[in-house]
């Protein structure tokens, strides 16, 4: 038996609202309250948004409570076994896997992008080396809004779908070129000739003077990551470049915004603080239980990075897979290894955390940033450089997620309300009365 509707009844006065029941594929339902300012003059409260549904969406669909994720109905564990990147992108932004014919023209498209203009290598010269690469990540991709906004019309499908062509180009080459700034290391441009994930590597690692060729487990590994990590419903930098595209904004403009909110420790820049996090236990030599308890002591701000989720009270299906990545790259290691001992740590982490009740008791498991960070320091990608891998891996959620909203008969700006607890009207009052 589905609901159909919900009533409301105010106590005071007895009042009656009836809310119609609005039905998924998958997960709850919700109760349309678009009605209820107008009908009874309340708003709804909900901060962090933990009860409310902001869009209706076919994209992604996530069960926190049995660690389920899909992309257009399709297991995350079978498009990280079966799938590549590309196809992933083609999958989330057209809706259904493409023939051999549709992923070729779909791969040549993005190949024949994946330069940028020369003036954009201008806009780099302007951050400090040691400027962090998020910050520069975020200018750079602003930046594209300068080139690409007279001649985009964003009620245009095609138009919407160049602007994705050109950001999933793009992002690796601008990506690539933070940390080759930061090193003070000429700019590889892009080769067509190489795979999506192999030619990033070539940006990051190459040099003029001497061919490059990618570790083949790396490549592999990156391509499964970044498909892991390309979209994620309504996340925080989701629901940003939502709201800055529901005014209509230039969606590279909408995607910086989204770079800048992705950078959060609390967000993707978690699987930065999770290295330093690690770093930091084995340095200290303390036992792990101490870093335990601090992460459940109230008064220590102390938390357990890459560990805890808004939606997944069990664990995230992503760090599952990606921990099994962990020990096929680091398998070719030295026993000896730093990141072995890291990984080791993590694992042994998760043991503790997982037998303790106050982890158990809050659901709170290993989330996709818990592992990856091993992987990405085991492919020599320096610590400040894996949220930008993130941000790279998930323009193609942000532009997928702001392509179905801007595409939608009843797109309008966003723009929520607020529970006011400020002063009552008072008169201003003069300087000498102060
Ligand atoms: C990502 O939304 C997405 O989908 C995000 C993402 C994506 O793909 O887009 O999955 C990517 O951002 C993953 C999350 C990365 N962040 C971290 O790993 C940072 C550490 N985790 C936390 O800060 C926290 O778990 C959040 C931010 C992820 C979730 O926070 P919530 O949902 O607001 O939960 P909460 O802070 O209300 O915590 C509930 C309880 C609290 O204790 P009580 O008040 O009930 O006593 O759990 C505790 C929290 O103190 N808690 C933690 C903890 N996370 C939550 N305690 C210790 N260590 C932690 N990591």
């Amino acid at each position: 038996m589905t609901t159909k509707t919900m009533t409301l009844i105010n106590d005071e006065t007895g009042e009656q609202i009836k809310l119609d029941v609005l039905q998924p594929t998958m997960g709850p339902p919700t109760i349309d309250v678009r009605p209820l300012y107008k009908k009874t003059g309340f708003f709804t409260f909900d901060p962090g948004y933990m009860s409310t549904a902001s869009c209706k969406s076919d994209i992604t669909y996530m069960d926190g409570e049995t660690g389920i994720l899909e992309y257009r109905g399709y297991p995350i564990e079978e498009l990280a076994e079966h799938s590549s990147y590309l196809e992933t992108c083609y999958l989330l932004f057209h809706g259904e896997l493409p023939t051999a014919e549709q992923l070729e023209e779909f791969e040549g498209s993005v190949k024949k992008r994946s330069m940028v203009h020369e003036a954009l290598k201008n806009f780099y010269n302007g951050f400090r080396r040691d400027g962090h690469p998020m910050a520069i990540m975020m200018g750079v991709s602003g930046a594209l809004s300068a080139f690409y906004h007279d001649h985009m019309n964003i009620h245009d499908e095609k138009d919407r779908e160049t602007a994705m062509l050109r950001l999933v180009a793009k992002m690796p080459t601008i990506a690539a070129w933070c940390y080759r700034h930061a090193k003070g290391l000429p700019f590889m441009y892009p080769k067509s000739s190489l795979s999506y994930s192999e030619n990033f590597l070539y940006m990051m690692f190459g040099v003029p003077t001497t061919p490059y060729v990618a570790n083949p487990k790396h490549v592999k590994a990156l391509d499964v990551i970044m498909i892991l990590h390309a979209d994620h419903e309504q996340n925080a930098s989701t629901s940003t470049v939502r709201l800055s595209g529901s005014s209509e904004a230039n969606p590279f403009a909408a995607v910086s915004a989204g770079v800048a909110t992705l950078w959060g420790p609390a967000h993707g820049g978690a699987n930065e603080a999770v290295i330093r996090m690690l770093q930091d236990i084995i340095d200290s030599g303390e036992p792990l239980q101490t870093f335990i308890d601090r992460a459940k002591d109230k008064d220590d701000r102390f938390r357990l990075m890459g560990f805890g989720h808004r939606v997944y009270k069990a664990y995230d299906p992503r760090a599952r897979i990606i921990r099994e990545i962990c020990h096929e790259v680091l398998a070719e290691l030295p026993e000896n290894s730093p990141h072995k001992a890291m990984l080791e740590t993590a694992m042994k982490l998760e043991e503790v955390a997982l037998s303790d009740d106050y982890f158990k008791s809050r659901n709170l498991y290993p989330n996709v940033d818990f592992y990856s960070g091993v992987i990405f320091l085991a492919m020599d990608i320096p610590l400040n450089m894996f949220t930008v891998m993130f941000a790279m891996a998930r323009t193609i959620g942000w532009i997928s997620q702001w392509n179905e909203m801007i595409g939608e008969e009843e797109s309008r700006i966003g723009r929520p309300r607020q529970l006011y607890t400020g002063e009552a009207t008072r008169k201003y009052t003069a300087m000498k009365a102060r």
